[in-house]
């Protein structure tokens, strides 16, 4: 067997060896990208360069054939302690949240249908102005983030608020790259969930408001047509904004015998 890591870099280079012949690249370009790799690190931005602009490309490689419902990009705003919540499920909020009332539910199943009981959904969003709560600090720790667990049918249900697009932090090196570019530096409004249960592979996906600006040029491409959700006035609470959605889990990939 090869050596991989001889493999993929040497591709790499390889590959950007081949911009730079093909785009003709001058010295001060090239002393300009050094600068900007350095102030990339120095301003902690690699987990969200890499998460917008690479991850989506190893998603959609690694999870090609999978079975069951499709995932998308983990992003940079996961904290994995968020708290399992109490039922009737409803994502911590402020007193004077901002933002559409929203309840979302569905059943989580396997691969052929069957119900997942007590399957976990770890489900995270941004507010009505597009900010995390554990990243932003405006907003107060552990808001719009939690746990829910579905019932012995599978079903699940949330309540929560409808988040807005928003912008990737763009006021450091990142941010100079895209206006240097001239793109853009926003996400369409969406839902992060994972969903997971004993025996099956954890699904990390996205759930897109179709109404929302930025659907077709998502900043970090990891829009899929298939997680687009579209809401509805909520039978019997007109005021609240409702969609349903079924997650299936593909069975967890046997582990190689060492
Ligand atoms: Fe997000």
């Amino acid at each position: 067997m090869g050596n991989r890591a001889d493999q993929v870099i040497g591709d790499v280079l390889k590959r950007i060896h081949e911009a730079i012949v093909d785009n003709d690249v001058t010295y001060d370009e090239y002393q300009a990208v050094k600068q900007w790799l350095i102030d990339v690190g120095e301003a902690g931005e690699w987990p969200l360069f890499l998460d917008v602009f690479v991850e989506s490309a190893v998603e959609q490689q690694v999870y090609r054939d999978r079975e069951g419902s499709q995932g998308t990009i983990l992003g940079p705003y996961h904290l994995p302690d968020a708290p399992v919540l109490d039922a009737p499920y409803e994502l911590p909020k402020r007193d004077d949240e901002q933002g559409d009332r929203m309840h979302f539910s569905g059943r989580v199943v396997d691969h052929e249908g069957n119900p997942l009981a007590g399957a976990v959904l770890d489900v995270w969003h941004a507010d009505a102005k597009g900010l995390y709560s554990g990243f932003d600090p405006s907003v107060p720790e552990g808001i719009l983030r939690g746990k829910v667990i579905a019932d012995d049918e599978g079903r699940y249900e949330v309540r929560s608020i409808v988040p807005a697009p928003y912008t990737i932090p763009h006021d450091g090196p990142t941010g100079k790259m895209i206006a240097a570019a001239d793109w853009h530096p926003w996400r369409p409004a969406h839902i992060h969930l994972i969903v997971s249960a004993d025996g099956y592979e954890a699904l990390t996906t996205q759930l897109y408001i179709d109404s929302s600006d930025y659907l077709d040029d998502d900043v970090a491409s990891a829009v899929k047509d298939n997680l687009v959700v579209h809401l509805e006035p909520k039978e019997g609470e007109p005021e609240v904004l409702h969609f349903d959605y079924d997650f299936a889990l593909a069975p967890a990939r046997t582990p190689a015998v060492a």
